[in-house]
């Protein structure tokens, strides 16, 4: 490898973007999937996109083919999407439905917890049981799925006993999946993130989204030194007097995760153009309608945003150094009815919009690291901490899992 990963890592200057190594070199790209997306927890899907018995979706990770499942038992569970045969990939559609798990090569059958039931002229010596589809870490924290490629998983429990209360009042368990829009942005995933975790850029290129999300910095970023303005405080207050967690809580290994209810803009009490609730009925049980939104971000996998009347889950999937998927999903009440609590332009047209600005200037953004000319350049230290927080973080993580020159360098 031409590059020292290391040294390159040990030479960031905090506080400014990355070199351009990291945006564009393959190399860089195959370690990030093998330090970080093969090995942390990351969201998939929701629970309620598989409905019934049987259906089943499709997640790439990388080289990974991964496909969930909902077992007759109502568990969803998780497989490499690769026969035990001679390797055939077993569910080619993104998602559908299946009675069993067949390989379309030569037919054999899997029930839905992986075990092989039907493999013809395997002679007598066969064992179906040393067959089973190889497994994949499956976590259901309340509603949400969560999946990890690792051979050894590392703690989820941390991370799923601080989030569960915040989503247990959404009640993600009676929620449907009302649409699913998922896009390709040309841009190397950590620029997906790095533009998801600041808002200087929006009021330049939001106007749809500007209407009811903040551009107070505290909202899009993090509180650095720990301060709570009283204004947020009170709010905080307000949420959790009438029972939905809400105060600011940032942890794992170098702020993987956060969580925070913060206050949509004065009147907007969803993201629609006219401030009003996107659905009738609400999802979950947040009583004050004006809670504004729970922000859930996790890297490296996903940021999300539950809110008094719907909830909505963001997926980053890395497909190439520069190329990135990015899935939205728009969950309502199971019980809401379409046409009648809620219109799915009305519900979805402020985040289809902002979704494909970002990729805009995610892929401007790409374009202009890809020239020679390009040199890491300074953050914003009042609107960019939340981009300075995530270098942080994927900085040390990649120098963890090099092992320890890497973090002697540091
Ligand atoms: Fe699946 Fe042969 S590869 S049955
Ligand atoms: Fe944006």
């Amino acid at each position: 490898m031409p590059l020292d990963l290391s040294d390159l890592l040990a030479q960031h200057m905090p506080g400014h973007s990355l070199d351009r190594a990291f945006y564009t070199d393959p190399e860089i790209y195959a370690q990030d999937l093998e330090t970080i997306f093969y090995r942390e927890w990351q969201f998939a899907i929701p629970a309620c996109q598989l409905t019934k018995t049987g259906a089943y979706a499709r997640v790439q990770i990388g080289a990974y083919n991964v496909v969930l499942v909902r077992g007759a038992d109502g568990e969803i569970r998780g497989f490499h999407n690769s026969c035990r045969h001679r390797g055939s990939v077993l569910c080619k559609a993104r998602e559908g439905a299946v009675a069993k798990l067949t390989c379309p090569y030569h037919q054999w059958t899997y029930d839905l917890d992986g075990r092989l039931i039907w493999a013809r002229d395997m002679g007598p010596d066969f064992d179906p049981s040393q067959h089973s589809l190889k497994p994949v870490h499956v976590r259901d924290l309340a509603g949400l799925i969560y999946i990890c490629l690792a051979e050894d998983a590392p703690d989820f429990d941390s991370f799923a006993d601080t989030a569960r209360p915040y989503l247990a009042v959404h009640d993600l368990d009676r929620a449907k999946v009302a649409y699913q829009s998922s896009i390709i942005e040309k841009g190397n995933w950590k620029l997906v993130w790095e533009n998801n975790r600041e808002c200087y850029h929006c009021a330049g290129t939001h106007p749809a989204l500007c209407r009811s999300f903040p551009l107070d910095p505290a909202v899009a970023g993090v509180s650095a030194d720990g301060e709570t303005p009283p204004q947020l405080q009170s709010h905080f207050d307000k949420c959790e007097a009438a029972g939905a967690p809400s105060r600011f809580v940032m942890a794992g290994y170098a702020g993987q995760y956060r969580l925070a209810r913060m206050p949509l803009q004065e009147r907007a009490l969803s993201y629609t153009m006219d401030l009003q609730p996107a659905s009738k009925r609400f999802l979950g049980r947040v009583s004050v309608p004006d809670a504004g939104t729970l922000l859930k971000f996790h890297y490296p996998s996903t940021w999300n945003h539950f809110l008094p009347d719907i909830s909505l889950t963001f997926r980053v999937t890395p497909i190439g150094p520069q190329e990135t998927e990015v899935t939205t999903t728009w969950l309502v009440d199971k019980d809401a009815v379409e046409g009648v609590d809620y219109d799915i332009q009305r519900l979805t047209e402020v985040w289809l919009a902002t979704n494909d600005e970002d990729r805009q200037i995610v892929e401007d953004n790409q374009l202009g690291i890809n020239s020679p000319a390009y040199t890491p350049g300074p953050y914003s230290p009042v609107m960019e901490d939340g981009v300075v927080q995530f270098v942080d973080w994927y900085v040390k993580t990649l120098q963890r899992g090099m092992g320890p020159r890497a973090v002697a360098a540091e």
